[in-house]
């Protein structure tokens, strides 16, 4: 029988951003979003998009703070390229579930790295006539930056280090990390 690939007893990661602090961050946000959302008391006239598979647990940490009736949907991407880094050729893997049309639309990010997904990605979102777009990402790298992304709710700014943990993965593993750790060498 074969074991899991890792354990948290032998994890190599350093930690960058603790459980506590991610926890402590998310609230605020939650509660930013709230005030800043506060008139739009309908069903559905807020949607809280998640993009697969990243923002998973950030995304269900945070909806727990926005105290506004919300409607959750998601949105799978591939970007292509190596390992650690995105070439900025984006498809749609898993599309909505609902039309976003005059709707009030965040999108959730675990990070903003090139910014080349997330600029493809609120291009795309724009085309389909939404009342706005706010992006909410848990992560920026500044220092990677090639497009200008505008993030208007941001967790944590970091430093140019390959990250894992809380959603976000190296060839799909550690996403179940409940912090953020750096990959040394990557
Ligand atoms: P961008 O297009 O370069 O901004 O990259 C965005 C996507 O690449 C993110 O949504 C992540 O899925 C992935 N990514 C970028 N940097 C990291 C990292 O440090 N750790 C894990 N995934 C990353």
């Amino acid at each position: 029988m074969s074991g899991p690939a890792w354990n948290r007893i032998n994890e190599p990661f350093s930690q960058l951003i603790s459980a506590e602090e991610i926890a402590n961050r998310t609230a605020e946000l939650g509660k930013q979003i709230t005030a800043d959302y506060a008139q739009f008391t309908g069903n559905a006239d807020v949607v809280v998009l998640g993009v697969l598979k990243g923002s998973i647990l950030f995304m269900s940490d945070l909806v727990k703070h926005i105290a506004l009736p919300v409607y959750l949907d998601f949105i799978a991407i591939s970007s292509y390229g190596d390992a650690t880094t995105s070439s900025g050729v984006v498809q749609i893997t898993q599309d909505l579930t609902r039309s976003i049309e005059g709707k009030h639309i965040i999108v959730v990010e675990d990070i903003v790295d090139t910014g080349h997904t997330v600029d493809y990605l609120l291009k795309n979102l724009a085309t389909r006539m939404p009342a706005s777009i706010k992006l909410c990402s848990l992560l920026h790298k500044p220092e990677r930056a090639e497009r200008e992304v505008k993030i208007d709710y941001l967790g944590f700014t970091i430093p140019n280090k390959f990250v894992v943990g809380y959603g976000l993965d190296i060839a799909q593993q550690y996403r179940n990390l409940p912090f953020i750790g750096f990959v040394p060498n990557a």
